[in-house]
């Protein structure tokens, strides 16, 4: 085809549409991080480096010129692996910084100055199955950063943790042999000390333990009911039935038993037949853990008409059954 046939108006179009992939694959090669080396799936950071910023693959400029949007969630999206080695300046891992990488799947920070994990840090990034904290001067460290991602492995060898209820859960996944950890040394320093994890004995630091008041439940369709989750333990936990999705109109009641237990009535009003067969669950949870239990609704429906055959009232109400 010969291009000057083209009327001017499409070449220009061409031109700019050329450019903008221009500009894409320029701004993921330019706004590769000082001192690091990226591909589209990887961002690796192995030299010493004093800043304090988590590395970010494109800057907010680069957005704004021309209509980047669509391949900018990509770019980050994309990235399965971030390794960050000797960065002296990375002191705190932000609730933002993680949260374009969603389609992470392994995160090193090691050697590095990491001292706080703020506590949604990974909550947008549910792949992630590898994270490697190792040699960083973090003391203390939240199970609710993890727990909602699936981890085949946590590293931590070389992070020294102060002995407190805090890091108690570590302690419990490694005699659990979870995430790996079982095959590390672990420490932490009791202020005088430094002493293997496993000899760590804190009083007072236990996961929550639940008890229900029914076990499966079976109600007819417009009753009202009250069950009580009750949580105890020390710390305290917090407890809550989890309800999304629940059809019936229902009411949560608060009530603390000093000195360790934490009681929650959920009522149910009107109960909906579409509640036939939800479960419910109780969630109790502390420092230490989460503890769960469930249990089942059943539902028997209420014949519309005041019958007294049964048949006649399975014809009506099909669904009853
Ligand atoms: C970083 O990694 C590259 C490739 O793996 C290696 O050649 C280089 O020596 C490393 N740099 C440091 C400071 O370890
Ligand atoms: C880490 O950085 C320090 C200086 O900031 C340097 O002395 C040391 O060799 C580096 N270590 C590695 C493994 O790159
Ligand atoms: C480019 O962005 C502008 C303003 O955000 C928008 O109005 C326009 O529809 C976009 N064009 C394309 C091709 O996406
Ligand atoms: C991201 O990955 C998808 C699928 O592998 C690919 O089609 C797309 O071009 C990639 N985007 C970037 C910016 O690398
Ligand atoms: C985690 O980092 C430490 C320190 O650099 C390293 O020795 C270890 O091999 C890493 N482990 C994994 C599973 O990447
Ligand atoms: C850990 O212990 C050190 C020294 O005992 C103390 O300065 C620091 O505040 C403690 N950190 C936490 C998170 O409690
Ligand atoms: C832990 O400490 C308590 C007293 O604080 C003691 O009774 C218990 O035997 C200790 N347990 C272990 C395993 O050392
Ligand atoms: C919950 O705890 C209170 C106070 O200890 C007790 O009276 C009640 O029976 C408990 N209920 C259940 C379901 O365990
Ligand atoms: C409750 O119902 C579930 C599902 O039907 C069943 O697996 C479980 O054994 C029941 N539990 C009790 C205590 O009946
Ligand atoms: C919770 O429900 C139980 C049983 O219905 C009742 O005895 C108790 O008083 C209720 N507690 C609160 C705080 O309402
Ligand atoms: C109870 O629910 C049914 C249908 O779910 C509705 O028709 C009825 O009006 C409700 N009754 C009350 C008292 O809210
Ligand atoms: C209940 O606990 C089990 C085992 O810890 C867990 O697999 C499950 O996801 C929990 N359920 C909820 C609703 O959190």
């Amino acid at each position: 085809m010969d291009l000057f046939s083209i009327p001017p108006r499409v070449c220009w179009w061409r031109i700019v549409f050329l450019l903008s992939i221009f500009q894409d694959y320029m701004s993921s090669m330019l706004d590769c991080p000082p001192t690091c080396r990226c591909s589209t799936t990887n961002i690796f950071c192995n030299e010493s480096y004093q800043g304090n910023f988590f590395p970010l693959l494109a800057l907010q400029d680069t957005v704004n010129d021309g209509n980047t949007t669509n391949s900018l969630p990509d770019l980050f999206e994309n990235i399965s692996s971030i390794h960050i080695e000797n960065w002296s300046g990375l002191q705190t891992l932000r609730d933002v910084d993680m949260e374009l990488y969603t389609g992470i799947q392994r995160l090193n920070i090691v050697n590095c100055n990491l001292r706080t994990i703020q506590s949604r840090a990974f909550a947008k990034n549910p792949y992630l199955r590898y994270i490697n904290l190792s040699g960083n001067p973090l003391t203390t460290l939240s199970w609710q950063l993890f727990q909602n991602l699936q981890l085949f492995e946590l590293k931590l060898e070389g992070v020294v943790f102060n002995c407190s209820c805090n890091i108690r859960w570590i302690q419990l996944w490694q005699q659990r042999g979870e995430a790996g950890l079982h095959n590390q040394h672990l420490f932490c320093n009791n202020g005088v000390f430094k002493i293997p994890l496993q000899r760590m004995n804190i009083s007072h630091c236990d996961l929550p333990e639940i008890s229900v008041s029914h076990s499966n439940l079976t109600v007819m369709e417009g009753d009202r009911v009250t069950i009580t989750c009750n949580g105890s333990g020390v710390p305290v936990p917090e407890v809550d039935w989890t309800v999304g999705g629940l059809h019936s109109i229902n009411t949560h009641q608060s009530n603390q038993y000093p000195p360790n237990v934490h009681s929650i009535n959920l009522t149910l009003v009107n109960i909906s037949r579409d509640d036939n067969s939800f479960m419910l669950t109780c969630i109790a949870e502390n420092i230490v853990g989460m503890t769960n239990a469930s249990i089942q609704l059943s539902v028997q429906c209420k014949c519309s008409f005041s019958c007294s055959l049964s048949l006649e009232c399975l014809y009506i109400e099909p669904q009853c059954l």
